[in-house]
């Protein structure tokens, strides 16, 4: 059974680039973006991993922990980070898990034997600080993927958890939200005293609110 939105992120330990990763105690607190590589030393997964480095302010600002995992040993990983730093001018930030005996693989389903038998697909899973999978990603081995949109739905799930609002088509942070069907008009005009759009009586658009 693959893993679907809602169910627990399955823990485990795992050889990795800072040593052995107890996934859970890693995490701790803090969300968590785990995104799998089809083999070191490829060129879209060294983009990739550069980028995700690159972008490590931005994860923090969200309380994001990265993991990154590709299926060769971690000697390989070591010589394969030289390499990002060098190719990419970001040096890896962030632990990447060594997964030669498929391990964590199989507990995430990162192998689509009709894709490849062998080779662990794109995959990205965004994991809330319960442990909970809240946004599962899967790309073919060549295309890279787009690390903004990344953090583009983790900012809509860390706002739509906090207000009973939804995101629109195409949503960045500080732009127009949806208002909920869950919420009545008079509910509305306590949590939204700004007001909003009627645009149809099961869409109402209003400014996103911000967190105090
Ligand atoms: C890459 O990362 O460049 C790649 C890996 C596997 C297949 C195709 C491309």
């Amino acid at each position: 059974m693959p893993l679907q939105l809602g169910d627990a992120a399955p823990d485990f330990t795992q050889q990795s680039t800072l040593g052995p990763l107890h996934f859970y105690d890693y995490l701790g607190t803090s969300w968590g973006v785990l995104f799998s590589h089809p083999a070191d030393f490829t060129p879209v997964c060294t983009t990739e991993l550069g980028e995700a480095s690159r972008l490590k302010p931005e994860f923090d600002k969200r309380n994001v922990k990265v993991v990154g995992l590709s299926v060769d040993p971690v000697e390989k990983h070591g010589t394969w980070a030289s390499d990002i730093a060098d190719a990419t001018g970001s040096a890896l930030n962030f632990p990447l898990i060594a997964d030669a005996d498929r391990q964590v693989s199989t507990l995430y389903g990162l192998i689509h034997p009709n894709a490849d038998s062998t080779a662990t697909v794109r995959s990205v899973f965004v994991i809330d600080p319960n442990k909970i999978v809240r946004l599962e990603l899967t790309y073919p081995a060549s295309t890279g993927r787009n690390f903004v949109e990344i953090l583009r739905t983790i900012d809509s799930l860390q706002l739509t958890d906090t207000f009973k609002v939804a995101t629109p088509v195409n949503w960045k942070q500080g732009e127009d939200v949806i208002i909920t069907t869950a919420v009545s008009d008079d509910e509305a005009k306590t949590r939204f005293p700004a007001g909003w759009k009627t645009v149809k009586p099961y869409l109402r658009v209003t400014k996103q609110p911000q967190a105090v």
